[in-house]
């Protein structure tokens, strides 16, 4: 996720900024940017793409002046990243900038009117629109000052839907910094006669522990007088800041114990931003605009070949379910590591897919290789604007999980599902096979999963902790699941596997009667995914042939842990323990029922004294063959 500090005060404005933006690196970036003001040259901009001793080094060959700034570093979202597309953004006069955390929804939109306006727009990105939306707020206005800058900054918030944390400076405006957020995290930090703004505290701690952590709707206007704090229609609002006591290492996880729970807890936010800006709520339509591939081609398509490793192959096995049901087009899902060995053979109009969180996994790129050598065009859902294989694709569908810093795979597994989702309704309405009053069920369905995500969080963790007491010491474990939820066993598996040691098997429940069997005993826990949407007359015969394999289990006393449905109390008296999650449509409780799954393993995990975040003999990304 993008990273941003500001700084007004009697410091050296460009190290204070730089070293913020270098304490913010795990957060992961791939250009960077700084904006410095209030000198007589006036606002003054250096960007470059890569690592943020680039931007260093263009700043040490035209160095800049000021007594106050904002720097950036950028994770790209909209726009490859290039210096052109780095943070900050200007307007058109080039007298103010803007930096920019989040996801404008209504970028097009906006654009559209701004164009039709006079503005001209030099990059790809949505930021730029915010900071051309404010300049023609303070165009309405009377004033340029501070004040004029504050009130068009307030206006063009308003104007924005999606998510935001922005910074704003203008030459206009002298010792004024401002902030707004919408979103994603930003805090203020309060120091003895200067002030930063940050998007997360270590940016900043080694200056302050004073914090103000911005609520969703507040601005906030700081001068070398102090921080003053506004809602969007200017009501003052009062934030009193938090002495925070973490140190550096603990403020990077944002105070939890690992990266890995960082990030399942960054699940909500990551779901929300991989739909942001693709449904319509009132609608119920889709809109990919970056598959590049036109409508005609999905209606033509005879099949779909995914083909991913680990994680992202499990997506793609729950994806086939997706696809399958909603767009009638038949899928077929490949090891990206056995695709090229098997001969392939290309269908005619046989559309590819690579699933994948980095977007560098050597098999992968090897897989796409192998399509496109066959003729097969190819797309991507990919976490990382420009990797490899979204260079390679027709058209990516970015998940925006942000950067994932432990090694076992979580908010970026959902965030894919997320996606595959959007996918599968899309081609469902580029094909004709969803009737409208469906695809706005689905929808509304899907925006609400970030809530209940939310919920799962809160009401499982405790119990999930509570059950790694009991089962830590395990030798084994199985996990169960049917249709859509047996990939989802396979990925429950492969989290307690690769991050606790303990050996374990994700298996499609109906399969057990045909060998494995053969391993229950009262030593072995089993894990059953037995969720059910009661809407559903296929979801609801696959939960009753789930519960007749509960049995099955226990009969010959192995230790079920049941993962269901909230109010489905029967399954408890079957069972010695039972996770709950909300109810959903059949083919999202995937993204809900993971959870417990990846709690259930980082607990466990924890308990058995392992490196959560960096597994032995793994790595993040997997660039060999
Ligand atoms: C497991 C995990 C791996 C990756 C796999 C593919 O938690 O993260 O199994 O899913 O190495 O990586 P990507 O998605 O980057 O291609």
């Amino acid at each position: 996720m993008c990273g941003i500090v500001g700084y007004i005060g009697p410091k050296p404005v460009v190290p204070v900024i730089i070293e913020g933006l270098r304490r913010l690196e795990y957060r992961g970036y791939d250009s960077a940017g700084i904006a410095v003001a209030g000198s007589a040259s006036g606002l003054e901009l250096r960007r470059a793409p890569g690592k943020l001793r680039n931007l260093e080094t263009v700043i040490a060959d035209q160095p800049l002046h000021g007594n106050y700034g904002i720097g950036h570093t950028r994770w790209a979202t909209h726009g490859r990243p290039t210096e052109e597309n780095a943070h900050p953004h200007r307007d058109c006069s080039g007298t103010l900038v803007v930096v920019h955390n989040g996801i404008v929804e209504n970028y097009l939109q906006l654009k559209q009117e701004l164009v039709a306006k006079g503005h001209r727009f030099v990059t790809e990105t949505d930021t730029e629109i915010i900071a051309h939306l404010i300049e023609e707020e303070l165009k309405a206005g009377p004033d340029k000052g501070a004040e004029a800058l504050e009130v068009a900054v307030r206006r063009a918030v308003k104007r924005l839907t999606g998510a935001f944390a922005i910074g704003v400076l203008s030459a206009n405006a002298p010792d004024t910094l401002i902030a707004a957020r919408s979103g994603p995290p930003a805090v203020i930090g309060i120091g003895d006669g200067e002030y930063f703004l940050a998007s997360d505290v270590p940016g900043i701690l080694h200056h302050t522990r004073d914090i103000v952590y911005l609520a969703d709707g507040d601005l906030a206007v700081l001068t070398p007088a102090g921080a003053r704090f506004t809602d969007f229609d200017g009501s003052v609002v009062h934030r009193t800041p938090q002495r925070i006591l973490w140190d550096p290492i603990q403020a990077e996880k944002g105070g939890y114990k690992h990266f890995m729970l960082k990030e399942i807890n960054e699940q909500p936010r990551a779901i929300r931003d991989t739909t942001l800006g693709r449904v319509s709520l009132d609608s119920g339509q889709v809109f990919l605009p970056d598959l590049k591939l036109g409508p005609e081609e999905f209606r033509r398509a005879t099949q779909l070949t995914i083909a991913a490793c680990g994680t992202s192959w499990h997506a793609a096995l729950a994806g086939k379910f997706m696809i399958e049901r909603l767009a009638r087009l038949p899928v077929e899902v490949d090891y990206a590591s056995e695709y090229r060995y098997r001969s392939p053979i290309a269908s005619p109009n046989e559309i590819g897919l690579l699933i994948t969180q980095s977007g560098e996994t050597a098999d992968t790129i090897a897989a796409q290789r192998e399509m496109t050598s066959l003729g097969i065009p190819t797309l991507a859902i990919c976490n990382v604007v420009g990797a490899a294989i979204t260079r390679e694709a027709h058209g990516t569908i970015t998940t925006n999980a942000g950067p994932e810093i432990g090694v076992a795979s979580t908010k970026a597994f959902t965030a894919q599902l997320t996606a595959l989702f959007t996918l599968a309704l899309y081609l469902a309405q580029q094909r004709g096979t969803a009737a409208a009053e469906h695809s706005l069920h689905l929808v509304t369905e899907l925006s609400k999963i970030p809530g209940k995500v939310e919920e799962v969080l809160r009401s499982v963790d405790d119990a999930c902790a509570n059950l790694a007491k009991s089962f830590s010491n395990a030798r084994d474990f199985l996990f169960l699941g049917r249709g859509i939820h047996y990939p989802i066993a396979l990925e429950g598996a492969l989290k307690l596997k690769e991050i606790s040691y303990i050996h374990a098997e994700g298996y499609p429940a109906g399969e057990m009667k045909h060998g494995p069997n053969a391993l229950i005993d009262e030593s072995l826990p089993v894990v059953v995914i037995a969720t059910q949407d009661p809407t559903d007359p296929q979801s609801v015969l696959k939960y009753e042939k789930t519960l007749s394999n509960i049995q099955e289990v226990t009969a010959r006393s192995g230790r079920v842990i049941a993962i269901a449905t909230e109010g489905d109390h029967e399954i408890s008296k079957l069972v010695e323990h039972t996770l709950h999650v909300p109810a959903a449509p059949e083919l999202l409780l995937p993204i809900l029922e993971t959870v417990p799954l990846q709690l259930l393993a980082y607990h466990i995990a924890v308990r058995r004294g392992c490196d959560v975040d960096q597994p032995r003999n793994l790595a993040k990304s997997v660039t060999v063959e």
